[in-house]
C-alpha cells in the first residue's frame, strides 16, 4: 500500500499536469478564436466508453468520441470543418457555392446543409461512375435543394478539377461562385480545436488514452496530429485509409495540410510525413466498396454497444482496430479512443451489403 506522503505527491503531480494541459489549451484556443467561424456544430460531442465491445475483444479499453453526433443533417466530422470553411467562404460574399466528391459524399451532404442554413444556393459535382441509384447522402443533397451534376470520373483525385471547372463555368456566366474547399487547411484547424476539446474531456473523466484511432483521408488526421503536437500530448494517432490518392502518398498529403494549418496558426512546428501513421491495408477492393472485415466490424459494434458505423470509412477503421487487437498489437495496456467520424446516411445506399452482413 502506498503511504499518505506518496499519495499526496501523486495527487500534486496530477494537479500540476492538468493545470499545464489547461494553460496550453487556453493558448491554442486563443489562436483559434482569431479565425472567423459560423456556429453549426453541437459541441462538445460525447466521449463514451464502449464496455461491451471492450469485453468482446478482450484487449484495450475502448472509448468512442462521437463526432457522428456533431449535428447538421445527420452529423459527421465535416460539421466542425464547415464552421471554419463556410465562414471563410462568406467573406467573398458568394452568390452560389460549389463543392463535391463521390456520390455518397458526406462532405457534400453537410456542405449542402450548411449552405442552406446560410441561405446560399449550392451546386454539387459528384462522381457517379457506375450510375448508382439516388439513395443515402445524394438523396439528402437533392432533398435539401442542391443542384447536382454527376460526372463519370474513375479517379477520385481528379474530382477537384471538375469542381474548379464548375466554379469557372459559373463565373463565366457572371455569377459570384465560390468553392467550399474540403482540402482547406481550415479543415485541419477545426480538428486542432477538437483535440483541445478531447483533452479537456479526458482530463475531466480521468482517461489517459495511449492511442487515437480514426478513418482518415487527410485533413482530419492532419489537424489531430498537429493538435497533439501543439498540446504536447503523447498520444499515438493511427489513421486507416479508405482509399489511396493517386497524386501523392497519404502521409505526404496529410503532413502538407498539417503544415499549412500550423503556418496559419503561426505555430513554429513542422510535421514530417513519417509522423503520419496511415494504414492502407483495410481498403479492400477499393474506395466505397465494402470490406468483409469492415462489415463484420459493423456487425460487432452494432451488437455490443449499439454503435452504428458506415461501410465506407468507419467500418474499415474499426476492422483495422480489431485486427490489431487480434494480432496483439493493441493490448490491455492500451486505452484507445475511436473517433467516430460519421457517415451514417451512406448506409442506406448499401442495403444489400448490410442485409448480407446481418446474416453473417
Ligand atoms: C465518415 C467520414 N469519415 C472520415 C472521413 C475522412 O475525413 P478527412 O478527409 O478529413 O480525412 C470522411 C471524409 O472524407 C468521412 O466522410
Amino acid at each position: 500500500m502506498e503511504n499518505m506522503g506518496a499519495l499526496l505527491d501523486k495527487d500534486r503531480k496530477v494537479t500540476r499536469s492538468l493545470t499545464k494541459h489547461r494553460e496550453r489549451r487556453t493558448q491554442i484556443q486563443e489562436q483559434l478564436a482569431q479565425f472567423p467561424r459560423v456556429q453549426l456544430a453541437n459541441l462538445p460531442t460525447p466521449l463514451e466508453p464502449l464496455p461491451r465491445l471492450t469485453d468482446a475483444l478482450e484487449g484495450p479499453q475502448i472509448f468512442v468520441k462521437r463526432d457522428d453526433l456533431t449535428g447538421l443533417a445527420f452529423g459527421g466530422n465535416k460539421t466542425r470543418q464547415l464552421e471554419f470553411v463556410m465562414a471563410h467562404a462568406l467573406q467573398a460574399k458568394p452568390e452560389v457555392l460549389v463543392t463535391g466528391a463521390n456520390i455518397q459524399s458526406n462532405w457534400s451532404r453537410q456542405a449542402t446543409a450548411a449552405a442552406v442554413k446560410m441561405g446560399i444556393p449550392i451546386v454539387l459535382v459528384l462522381r457517379n461512375s457506375d450510375m448508382q441509384e439516388i439513395q443515402g447522402n445524394v438523396l439528402l443533397d437533392l432533398w435539401m435543394g442542391a443542384e447536382v451534376h454527376f460526372v463519370n470520373e474513375p479517379d477520385m483525385t481528379r474530382m477537384q478539377q471538375h469542381i474548379d471547372d464548375m466554379v469557372a463555368e459559373l463565373r463565366a456566366q457572371g455569377k459570384r461562385a465560390f468553392k467550399l474547399d474540403s482540402w482547406s487547411p481550415l479543415t485541419a484547424i477545426a480538428y486542432v480545436n477538437m483535440m483541445c476539446e478531447l483533452q479537456a474531456q479526458c482530463d475531466a473523466q480521468n482517461i489517459s488514452p495511449t492511442r487515437l484511432w480514426l478513418a482518415a483521408a487527410g485533413p482530419t488526421q492532419a489537424g489531430i496530429v498537429l493538435g497533439a503536437r501543439l498540446l504536447d500530448w503523447n498520444l499515438r494517432v493511427t489513421g486507416v485509409a479508405p482509399l489511396r490518392w493517386t497524386n501523392a502518398p497519404m502521409q505526404d498529403i496529410t503532413a502538407d495540410v498539417a503544415n499549412q494549418a500550423a503556418e496559419m496558426l503561426g505555430a513554429d512546428v513542422r510535421i514530417a510525413p513519417s509522423e503520419i501513421e496511415d494504414l492502407d491495408n483495410y481498403i479492400g477492393a477499393g474506395y466505397a466498396i465494402p470490406l468483409r472485415e469492415g462489415l463484420e466490424a459493423m456487425r460487432l459494434a452494432a451488437r455490443t454497444d449499439a454503435l452504428l458505423l458506415d461501410p465506407v470509412y468507419t467500418s474499415k477503421a474499426m476492422a483495422g482496430l480489431i485486427d490489431h487487437v487480434k494480432r496483439g498489437e493493441l493490448t490491455r495496456d492500451d486505452t484507445v479512443i475511436f473517433l467516430h467520424t460519421g457517415g451514417s446516411p451512406a448506409n442506406f445506399a448499401y442495403r444489400d451489403a448490410l442485409v448480407g452482413m446481418s446474416k453473417l
